[in-house]
């Protein structure tokens, strides 16, 4: 097996298990009280009337919580994952187009899409920005694309966090530690000091994301700008839901990035 195989075999293995693991995560587009579409809204900044009869494709959907949500609102959505666990929840929606496959290899037509939309996957493939130019080659002209991907982390959040990943060899011990963490990061005290030289969230499943995948890219946000710059993408938005997270000052920007650690980003074709 090719060394890309091998990684790309060990990305779906940890995801396989992870989406295995979250009630939350199983359940979180029927669970009454979690308003999953109004969660989407907001991550995308986009209206919700825009969706009636659109076009859309979830690019690395996992459980397909956002294909849900794009659905819900009124349009056709294709879901695509390498991770089967993740879209045995995507076919319970019947009306969801779930489709079993490597990114990498694709088989839709240019110009298909109104909407590309891939949230939290880039930053775990080796041809990142590769696969963003293919991705755009899927839309339509006047399309939107939307990536979510992980912010520049300072060298001494970056390193520590390296050596915490590589002191694991099994996703069952990192599942155990994600949720540890998890918890410490509950506590806002300890949340904002660990912070400072690990990566932690509240949430174990985000905690996992980072630890148990073999690839992490992090981008800053003039990097992910110039991506969409580069290729004629027009009205390129950042979308900040959690303002309190956007940082202004140079430390704060060090420690905790220019975003709080997430770089959402929407342009037109
Ligand atoms: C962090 S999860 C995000 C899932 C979903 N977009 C969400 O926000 O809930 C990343 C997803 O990308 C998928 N993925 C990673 N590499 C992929 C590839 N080469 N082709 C298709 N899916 C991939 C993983 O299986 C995983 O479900």
């Amino acid at each position: 097996m090719k060394r890309i195989d091998i990684t790309k075999e060990k990305t779906k293995k940890s995801f396989d298990y992870e989406w295995t693991k979250s009630e939350f995560h199983k359940t979180s587009h029927l669970t009454e009280g979690f308003d999953i579409v109004n969660d989407f809204l907001n991550e995308t900044g986009m209206p919700k009337e825009w969706f009636k009869n659109k076009i859309c494709l979830d690019a690395g959907c996992g459980n397909g919580r956002y294909s849900y949500a794009m659905h819900k609102l009124g349009a056709k959505v294709y879901a695509v994952d390498i991770s089967d666990t993740g879209l045995d929840y995507v076919k319970k929606f019947k009306d969801i187009i779930a489709i079993k496959g490597d990114l990498n290899n694709l088989m839709f037509n240019e110009e298909s899409f109104d909407l590309v939309f891939s949230s939290g996957v880039l930053h775990h493939l080796e041809n990142s920005e590769e696969m963003f130019k293919k991705l755009i080659l899927l839309l339509k002209k006047n399309g939107i694309i939307y990536i979510k991907v992980y912010e520049w982390k300072n060298p001494i959040k970056l390193f520590i966090t390296e050596l915490i990943r590589k002191s694991f060899n099994d996703n069952n011990s990192i599942w155990n530690f994600s949720k540890k963490l998890a918890d410490v990061g509950k506590n806002k005290i300890l949340y904002n000091f660990l912070g400072l030289f690990m990566f932690i969230s509240d949430s174990a499943f985000t905690n996992f994301d980072h630890y148990a995948t073999p690839i992490n890219h992090y981008y800053k946000e003039e990097e992910i700008v110039e991506w969409f710059e580069e290729n004629g993408l027009k009205d390129i938005k950042i979308i900040n839901p959690r303002r309190w997270e956007t940082h202004k000052n140079m430390i704060q920007r060090f420690f905790r990035g220019k975003n709080g650690g997430f770089i959402r980003i929407s342009g037109i074709k």
